[in-house]
C-alpha cells in the first residue's frame, strides 16, 4: 500500500533523516510567547499549533474534523503566528506542503516511559494514492543535549533502536507512521520542539541536500543496564494495564481511546 505514494530514497534505509544543527541562539526563544492548549499525548505535553485544520487553536487530527482532511494543506493560527515567525519560517523554508505545525512541550521523563510510549502516528490517513507521503520534522528548540528521540523498527526489540540526541538546534525528519517514536527527556526543565508535517516531493529532497540529511548518525550512548531494566518495567505497566482493562470488559488496544480502528495510535506526538 505504501508504495502507492511518492516517498524520498533518503528515508528507504532508516526511516529517519538528520540535517545540520540550526544555530538556535540567533533566535528568540518564541515558543515561551506562544499559546498552548492540553492535548494528551506520549507523556506529560502541551500543544501551540502554528497551522491546525481549520486555522483554529487547537491540536486535533485533521481527519477529525468537518470535512475531514489529511495532513496536508495547514491553515495557519493567526494568534500563534504573530508570536512566531521565525517558528513559521523554519517550517516553510523547505518550499513543501505543510500540514499540522506545532510546538510540543514535553516534561521531563525517564526513559522507560519514553519506551512506554512508543508509537507510530497516522500521518497518511486520507492521503490520496499517487501523491505524497507525510512525514514529520523535529526541530530541537531547547537545548537537551542528554535527551534523545528514540526511534524502533520493532517496538519491543531494542537492538531496532536509534537514539537521536537533541541539542538545541537538532533538526530531524521521521518518517513516524513507519517507526515507533517517542522522546527521552531526562532534563530537569520542560523540552520544547517544532513539529511540522511535510509532503515528501521534489522541495523536501532539495531541503534535505541542502543541508546535508544523513540517514544515520551516532545514538546517544545508554547503558545496557538501563535498556533492560526499561524493557522489563515497560513489559510489567502493559500487562497491569491490558489486566485493569480486561477487568472492565474492555479490550486493551481500544481501551484509553488512544488508538484507531487500525491498532495505530492516531494522537500522539513525540
Ligand atoms: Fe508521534
Amino acid at each position: 500500500m505504501t508504495d502507492a505514494y511518492i516517498k524520498l530514497a533518503e528515508f528507504e534505509q532508516n526511516g529517519y533523516v538528520v540535517l545540520d544543527s540550526y544555530d538556535q541562539s540567533q533566535d528568540p526563544t518564541e515558543w515561551l510567547d506562544i499559546e498552548y492548549v492540553d492535548w494528551k499525548s506520549s507523556g506529560e505535553t502541551r500543544f501551540a499549533p502554528l497551522a491546525s485544520a481549520y486555522g483554529d487553536l487547537e491540536c486535533d487530527g485533521f481527519w477529525n474534523h468537518t470535512p475531514p482532511k489529511t495532513d496536508k494543506d495547514g491553515v495557519w493560527v493567526e494568534a500563534n503566528v504573530a508570536k512566531g515567525p521565525r517558528l513559521v519560517a523554519r517550517a516553510q523554508e523547505p518550499g513543501a506542503n505543510v500540514g499540522r505545525c506545532r510546538v510540543i512541550e514535553l516534561q521531563p521523563n525517564t526513559y522507560a516511559d519514553c519506551i512506554y510510549n512508543l508509537h507510530r502516528d497516522d500521518n497518511n490517513r486520507l492521503n490520496p494514492e499517487g501523491t505524497g507521503w507525510i512525514v514529520r520534522g523535529f526541530f530541537n528548540l531547547t537545548d537537551d543535549p542528554d535527551s534523545a528521540m528514540v526511534l524502533r523498527a520493532d517496538k519491543d526489540d531494542p537492538a531496532t533502536e536509534s537514539r537521536i540526541p537533541l541539542p538545541a538546534g537538532a533538526q530531524l525528519i521521521v518518517d513516524t507512521q513507519r517507526l515507533y517514536h517517542a522522546v527521552f527527556h531526562p532534563g530537569a526543565q520542560p523540552r520544547y520542539n517544532l513539529i511540522t508535517s511535510w509532503t515528501s516531493g521534489p522541495e523536501l529532497k532539495a531541503y534535505i541536500d541542502k543541508y546535508h540529511g544523513v540517514s544515520q548518525v551516532e545514538s546517544l550512548p545508554l547503558d545496557k543496564s538501563v535498556i533492560d531494566a526499561a524493557t522489563a518495567d515497560v513489559a510489567r505497566r502493559r500487562a497491569e494495564r491490558a489486566a485493569a482493562l480486561a477487568a472492565r470488559g474492555q479490550d486493551p488496544r481500544f481501551g484509553d481511546g488512544t488508538l484507531g480502528a487500525g491498532g495505530m495510535e492516531v494522537l500522539s506526538e513525540a
